[in-house]
């Protein structure tokens, strides 16, 4: 191709929907790689607390059985029989009403991409999960927001007037990021009961042990969310699923990309359901870590931890320098979350990692002081 005509040249911006040229993208956790010689560590000792990744990796069942696999160049079911039948198993709901995609993220955006239009709503209780907000702007969809109270609480009546005739989806994460918060099953039903789509994404759920998956065959417009990102170790695998009334979940495989889930995350999923013994005994560690680590930033005057049912805290800096504090942390080896963002500016967020973990974290933050 001539030089002039390459596709990447500036006439190419002109042609960019009117609505995305102002996207500024998702802030996406920092790759350690991405530090080498910026902190004061070397790569491999760098305590990763800032993408609520589980400290202990996956089952070594996955390591093996990949390691085995004789077959990566032949394409994966694309109708995820299998892999639905496996999850039908473990999330107690027919293998009819579930769909897999790479990361649980990726069915936000599926079934954003089935139900919005151009102007259509979507109603997004905030400081919460980022992709919502994402991928309704991504659909050409107006994100309504409903804030959250000081105890990061859903404002049910808040919700229920926000609602318009153009209401397409009202999205609720329970437990809830950044705050760790779960929003009570009644409060859910409630929603649930104005008819409007309903997704709740339980990321987190294994960590609350609260979920709403098994109500999923009673409603027409109930959707939940899962992921073995987090409790599996997977995250760096990508696979996630959603439960949906059975004929959303038809449409969905319709519209969803060729062979979405690939072979080596079906057999992680497949492997991690049969070491689950063993992975939810390193769930229970995290829950027990993290009510320790609870406790220990309590004890730190300066911040202020949120309770959580989930695998990380959000956290105050009650001195409001919690931008400093996040690169204090980074410069001296340990990666937490801090959202530049106007709900979230006086916070940190930090994922629970191994005992270890903790102890030098808790150290390095009465080192930095307030
Ligand atoms: C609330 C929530 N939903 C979904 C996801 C996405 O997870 P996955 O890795 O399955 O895409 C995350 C990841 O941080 C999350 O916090």
């Amino acid at each position: 191709m001539p030089e002039t005509s390459r596709p990447d040249t500036p006439g190419m911006e002109r042609l960019i929907r009117p609505e995305l040229r102002a996207f500024a993208g998702y802030s996406a956790a920092t790759s350690p790689e991405t530090l080498e010689g910026r902190v004061s560590v070397p790569v491999e000792r760098i305590i990763k607390l800032d993408a609520n990744e589980n400290p202990y990796g996956c089952s070594p069942r996955v390591n093996r059985a990949l390691a085995g696999y004789a077959s990566f160049h032949v394409y994966p079911d694309d109708g995820q029989e299998r892999l639905r039948t496996l999850l039908a198993g473990y999330a107690g709901v027919g293998p009819a009403h579930i769909v897999a995609g790479s990361g649980s993220n990726r069915l936000i955006d599926l079934v954003l991409r089935l139900l919005i239009n151009p102007g259509d709503e979507v109603i997004d209780c905030v400081p919460t999960f980022g992709i919502y907000d994402f991928s309704t702007r991504l659909c050409g969809g107006t994100v309504v927001e409903v804030h959250r109270d000081r105890d990061f609480a859903v404002d049910i009546a808040a919700v229920k007037a926000a609602i318009t005739g153009r209401t397409k989806v009202i999205c609720l994460a329970s437990p809830n990021n950044p705050s760790g918060t779960a929003i009570p099953r009644e409060d859910i039903l409630a929603l649930v009961d104005t008819g409007v789509p309903v997704l709740v994404d339980e990321a987190y759920y294994e960590f609350s042990g609260q979920t709403v998956a098994t109500l999923v065959p009673k409603y027409q417009n109930l959707m939940v969310l899962r992921t073995f990102s987090k409790w599996a170790g997977l995250a760096g695998l990508r696979v996630g699923y959603g439960l949906f009334p059975t004929g959303i979940a038809d449409y969905l495989l319709r519209i969803k990309i060729p062979y979405n889930v690939n072979v080596a995350a079906l057999i992680a999923v497949e492997e991690s359901l049969k070491d689950i013994d063993y992975l939810m005994d390193r769930v229970k560690a995290i829950v027990i870590e993290r009510d320790r680590l609870f406790g220990e930033l309590q004890k730190v005057e300066w911040l202020r931890p949120v309770p959580s049912v989930a695998n990380f805290i959000l956290c105050e800096v009650l001195n409001g320098r919690a931008g400093d504090l996040h690169r204090g942390l980074r410069d001296r080896g340990i990666l937490v979350r801090y959202f530049d963002q106007p709900l979230l500016k006086g916070f940190i967020r930090v994922s629970v990692g191994r005992p270890e973990d903790t102890d030098a974290l808790v150290r390095t933050l009465r080192e930095i002081g307030g």
